[in-house]
Protein backbone atom coordinates (compact mmCIF):
# COMPACT_ATOMS: atom_id res chain seq x y z
CA UNK A 1 0.00 0.00 0.00
CA UNK A 2 0.90 3.53 -1.05
CA UNK A 3 0.47 6.22 1.44
CA UNK A 4 0.95 10.10 0.10
CA UNK A 5 1.22 11.40 3.16
CA UNK A 6 4.56 9.76 4.53
CA UNK A 7 7.77 11.82 3.83
CA UNK A 8 9.61 10.18 1.13
CA UNK A 9 12.89 11.71 -0.25
CA UNK A 10 12.32 13.97 -3.38
CA UNK A 11 14.93 15.24 -5.92
CA UNK A 12 13.27 18.05 -7.42
CA UNK A 13 14.95 17.78 -11.42
CA UNK A 14 13.77 20.70 -12.59
CA UNK A 15 12.34 24.28 -11.04
CA UNK A 16 12.79 27.57 -11.55
CA UNK A 17 13.34 29.33 -8.06
CA UNK A 18 14.63 32.51 -10.41
CA UNK A 19 11.27 33.14 -11.08
CA UNK A 20 9.56 36.16 -10.06
CA UNK A 21 6.91 34.09 -8.84
CA UNK A 22 9.34 33.83 -5.82
CA UNK A 23 10.46 37.47 -5.62
CA UNK A 24 8.18 37.84 -2.25
CA UNK A 25 9.44 35.09 -0.42
CA UNK A 26 11.66 33.17 -2.07
CA UNK A 27 14.58 32.24 0.97
CA UNK A 28 11.26 31.24 2.93
CA UNK A 29 10.03 29.10 0.49
CA UNK A 30 13.40 27.70 -0.18
CA UNK A 31 14.84 27.29 3.54
CA UNK A 32 11.24 25.03 3.98
CA UNK A 33 12.03 23.05 1.24
CA UNK A 34 14.76 20.96 3.43
CA UNK A 35 12.45 20.37 6.23
CA UNK A 36 10.22 18.38 3.75
CA UNK A 37 12.36 16.03 2.58
CA UNK A 38 13.51 17.75 -0.46
CA UNK A 39 16.67 16.21 -1.42
CA UNK A 40 18.11 18.20 -4.07
CA UNK A 41 16.74 20.61 -6.63
CA UNK A 42 17.85 21.18 -10.22
CA UNK A 43 17.62 24.95 -11.07
CA UNK A 44 16.74 25.64 -14.85
CA UNK A 45 17.43 28.84 -16.22
CA UNK A 46 15.69 30.26 -19.11
CA UNK A 47 17.07 33.63 -19.72
CA UNK A 48 20.25 35.20 -19.29
CA UNK A 49 19.34 36.47 -16.31
CA UNK A 50 17.37 33.44 -15.11
CA UNK A 51 20.91 31.93 -15.72
CA UNK A 52 22.59 33.90 -13.23
CA UNK A 53 20.23 33.80 -10.77
CA UNK A 54 20.34 29.79 -10.99
CA UNK A 55 24.05 29.95 -10.34
CA UNK A 56 23.98 32.13 -7.72
CA UNK A 57 20.87 30.06 -5.73
CA UNK A 58 23.43 26.95 -6.30
CA UNK A 59 25.88 28.54 -4.42
CA UNK A 60 23.51 30.20 -1.85
CA UNK A 61 22.03 26.77 -0.75
CA UNK A 62 23.97 23.46 -0.62
CA UNK A 63 20.66 20.81 -1.90
CA UNK A 64 20.47 23.52 -5.16
CA UNK A 65 21.57 23.13 -8.22
CA UNK A 66 21.95 24.90 -11.49
CA UNK A 67 21.63 24.33 -15.11
CA UNK A 68 22.38 27.07 -17.37
CA UNK A 69 20.94 27.80 -20.73
CA UNK A 70 18.48 29.75 -23.19
CA UNK A 71 15.13 28.75 -23.36
CA UNK A 72 13.39 28.53 -26.90
CA UNK A 73 11.37 31.09 -26.40
CA UNK A 74 14.39 33.68 -25.26
CA UNK A 75 16.74 32.85 -28.10
CA UNK A 76 17.19 36.06 -29.08
CA UNK A 77 19.51 36.92 -26.05
CA UNK A 78 21.93 34.25 -26.93
CA UNK A 79 25.22 35.42 -28.49
CA UNK A 80 29.08 34.89 -28.57
CA UNK A 81 29.44 36.57 -25.21
CA UNK A 82 26.90 34.89 -23.37
CA UNK A 83 28.11 31.49 -24.43
CA UNK A 84 31.52 32.51 -22.59
CA UNK A 85 29.59 33.33 -20.08
CA UNK A 86 27.94 29.89 -19.47
CA UNK A 87 31.40 28.70 -20.58
CA UNK A 88 32.96 30.20 -17.26
CA UNK A 89 29.79 29.02 -15.29
CA UNK A 90 30.49 25.89 -16.19
CA UNK A 91 34.25 25.67 -14.36
CA UNK A 92 31.64 26.23 -10.91
CA UNK A 93 31.12 22.74 -9.02
CA UNK A 94 27.50 23.77 -8.94
CA UNK A 95 26.76 23.96 -12.66
CA UNK A 96 25.47 20.50 -13.30
CA UNK A 97 23.61 20.83 -16.59
CA UNK A 98 23.09 23.30 -19.90
CA UNK A 99 19.22 23.87 -19.83
CA UNK A 100 16.69 24.90 -20.54
CA UNK A 101 17.70 24.55 -24.69
CA UNK A 102 15.13 22.84 -27.32
CA UNK A 103 12.01 24.13 -29.52
CA UNK A 104 9.01 25.54 -28.44
CA UNK A 105 6.51 26.27 -32.00
CA UNK A 106 3.75 26.36 -29.99
CA UNK A 107 3.36 30.21 -29.39
CA UNK A 108 3.19 32.11 -33.18
CA UNK A 109 4.99 35.23 -30.89
CA UNK A 110 8.42 32.68 -30.65
CA UNK A 111 11.26 33.58 -32.21
CA UNK A 112 11.57 32.00 -35.58
CA UNK A 113 11.98 28.42 -36.19
CA UNK A 114 15.25 28.82 -38.01
CA UNK A 115 16.57 30.88 -34.96
CA UNK A 116 15.45 28.56 -31.97
CA UNK A 117 17.36 25.66 -34.07
CA UNK A 118 20.47 27.70 -34.49
CA UNK A 119 20.47 28.54 -30.81
CA UNK A 120 19.60 24.69 -29.58
CA UNK A 121 22.51 23.49 -31.63
CA UNK A 122 24.86 26.55 -30.13
CA UNK A 123 23.88 24.89 -26.85
CA UNK A 124 24.33 21.25 -27.61
CA UNK A 125 27.76 22.32 -28.99
CA UNK A 126 28.57 24.01 -25.90
CA UNK A 127 27.30 21.17 -23.39
CA UNK A 128 29.42 18.89 -25.84
CA UNK A 129 32.44 20.79 -25.08
CA UNK A 130 31.65 21.01 -21.17
CA UNK A 131 30.52 17.32 -21.03
CA UNK A 132 27.17 18.38 -19.36
CA UNK A 133 24.33 16.90 -19.68
CA UNK A 134 21.28 18.87 -20.65
CA UNK A 135 17.67 19.65 -19.76
CA UNK A 136 15.67 19.98 -23.44
CA UNK A 137 12.27 21.69 -23.67
CA UNK A 138 10.48 20.67 -26.68
CA UNK A 139 6.76 21.41 -27.37
CA UNK A 140 5.20 20.65 -30.65
CA UNK A 141 7.91 20.36 -32.22
CA UNK A 142 9.20 16.63 -31.42
CA UNK A 143 10.58 15.72 -34.69
CA UNK A 144 13.02 19.00 -35.08
CA UNK A 145 14.15 18.62 -31.33
CA UNK A 146 14.81 14.36 -32.00
CA UNK A 147 16.73 15.49 -35.53
CA UNK A 148 19.03 18.02 -33.85
CA UNK A 149 19.32 15.33 -30.35
CA UNK A 150 20.48 12.14 -32.96
CA UNK A 151 23.08 15.16 -34.36
CA UNK A 152 24.72 15.21 -30.86
CA UNK A 153 24.94 11.04 -30.29
CA UNK A 154 27.12 10.46 -26.80
CA UNK A 155 25.33 13.63 -25.23
CA UNK A 156 23.07 12.66 -22.39
CA UNK A 157 20.19 14.73 -21.06
CA UNK A 158 17.13 14.93 -20.39
CA UNK A 159 13.67 15.81 -22.62
CA UNK A 160 11.83 17.66 -19.53
CA UNK A 161 8.19 17.27 -19.43
CA UNK A 162 8.12 15.09 -22.22
CA UNK A 163 4.94 15.54 -24.23
CA UNK A 164 5.29 13.48 -26.97
CA UNK A 165 4.18 9.89 -27.84
CA UNK A 166 5.42 6.38 -26.75
CA UNK A 167 6.96 6.05 -30.16
CA UNK A 168 8.66 9.31 -29.52
CA UNK A 169 9.82 8.60 -25.87
CA UNK A 170 11.09 5.11 -27.41
CA UNK A 171 13.46 7.16 -29.73
CA UNK A 172 14.72 9.22 -27.12
CA UNK A 173 15.23 6.44 -24.79
CA UNK A 174 17.36 4.62 -27.85
CA UNK A 175 19.57 7.88 -27.26
CA UNK A 176 20.49 7.27 -23.76
CA UNK A 177 18.12 10.06 -22.52
CA UNK A 178 15.26 10.45 -19.44
CA UNK A 179 12.05 11.17 -19.81
CA UNK A 180 11.15 13.93 -17.62
CA UNK A 181 7.46 13.95 -15.73
CA UNK A 182 5.63 16.66 -14.45
CA UNK A 183 2.38 17.28 -12.97
CA UNK A 184 1.06 16.91 -16.20
CA UNK A 185 0.20 13.34 -15.15
CA UNK A 186 -2.33 14.42 -12.83
CA UNK A 187 -4.50 16.15 -15.28
CA UNK A 188 -7.75 15.45 -16.55
CA UNK A 189 -6.61 15.26 -19.92
CA UNK A 190 -3.57 12.78 -19.32
CA UNK A 191 -4.26 9.87 -21.33
CA UNK A 192 -1.17 10.48 -24.07
CA UNK A 193 1.55 10.54 -20.93
CA UNK A 194 0.34 8.24 -18.65
CA UNK A 195 1.18 5.59 -21.92
CA UNK A 196 4.71 7.25 -21.84
CA UNK A 197 4.47 6.52 -17.95
CA UNK A 198 3.52 2.90 -18.70
CA UNK A 199 6.11 1.91 -21.31
CA UNK A 200 9.42 4.20 -19.68
CA UNK A 201 11.39 2.16 -17.59
CA UNK A 202 12.04 3.31 -13.95
CA UNK A 203 15.46 3.74 -14.05
CA UNK A 204 15.17 6.06 -17.01
CA UNK A 205 12.34 8.48 -15.37
CA UNK A 206 13.02 11.90 -13.77
CA UNK A 207 10.46 13.76 -11.83
CA UNK A 208 10.32 17.42 -11.65
CA UNK A 209 7.77 20.14 -10.83
CA UNK A 210 8.52 23.05 -13.12
CA UNK A 211 7.63 25.43 -10.45
CA UNK A 212 6.30 28.03 -10.46
CA UNK A 213 4.25 26.77 -12.99
CA UNK A 214 2.17 23.18 -13.66
CA UNK A 215 0.74 22.30 -10.40
CA UNK A 216 -0.67 18.86 -9.99
CA UNK A 217 -3.82 17.95 -9.02
CA UNK A 218 -4.89 18.97 -6.68
CA UNK A 219 -3.33 22.20 -6.71
CA UNK A 220 -4.00 22.94 -10.13
CA UNK A 221 -3.47 26.65 -10.98
CA UNK A 222 -1.72 27.22 -7.53
CA UNK A 223 1.97 28.79 -7.12
CA UNK A 224 4.38 25.44 -7.64
CA UNK A 225 6.65 24.18 -5.37
CA UNK A 226 8.91 21.27 -5.26
CA UNK A 227 6.68 19.71 -2.28
CA UNK A 228 4.11 18.94 -4.46
CA UNK A 229 6.31 16.18 -6.14
CA UNK A 230 4.10 13.87 -4.13
CA UNK A 231 1.22 13.79 -5.86
CA UNK A 232 3.20 13.13 -9.19
CA UNK A 233 4.89 10.32 -7.51
CA UNK A 234 1.82 8.94 -6.04
CA UNK A 235 0.00 9.13 -9.88
CA UNK A 236 3.37 7.35 -10.82
CA UNK A 237 3.01 5.00 -8.15
CA UNK A 238 -0.57 3.98 -9.47
CA UNK A 239 0.39 4.50 -13.21
CA UNK A 240 3.50 1.35 -13.27
CA UNK A 241 1.60 -0.62 -10.09
CA UNK A 242 4.71 0.47 -7.79
CA UNK A 243 5.50 1.77 -4.28
CA UNK A 244 5.91 5.35 -3.94
CA UNK A 245 9.61 4.75 -1.75
CA UNK A 246 10.41 2.71 -4.80
CA UNK A 247 9.66 5.53 -6.93
CA UNK A 248 11.52 8.42 -5.09
CA UNK A 249 14.50 6.60 -4.28
CA UNK A 250 15.03 5.42 -7.82
CA UNK A 251 14.38 8.34 -8.97
CA UNK A 252 16.52 10.30 -7.22
CA UNK A 253 19.47 7.31 -8.37
CA UNK A 254 18.60 8.44 -11.79
CA UNK A 255 18.77 12.66 -10.85
CA UNK A 256 22.36 11.54 -9.35
CA UNK A 257 23.86 9.60 -12.27
CA UNK A 258 22.69 12.38 -14.60
CA UNK A 259 24.34 14.89 -13.27
CA UNK A 260 26.51 13.22 -11.67
CA UNK A 261 26.25 14.23 -8.30
CA UNK A 262 28.06 12.12 -4.82
CA UNK A 263 26.33 13.05 -2.08
NI1 LIG B 1 11.01 24.74 -17.20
Amino acid sequence: MSNIEENYPIFDSHAHYDDEAFDEDRDAVINELKNNNIVGVLNCGSSVKGSRMSVELAEKYDFIYAAVGIHPEMANELNDEILEEFKSFALKEKVKAIGEIGLDYYCDENPSREIQKDVFIKQMELAKELKLPVVIHDREAHEDTLNIMKQFKGLNGVVHCFSGSVEFAKECLNLGYYIGFTGVITFKNARKIIDVAKEVPIDRMLIETDCPYLSPVPLRGKRNRSENIKFIVDKIATVKNMEINEICCKTILNTKGLLNLNF
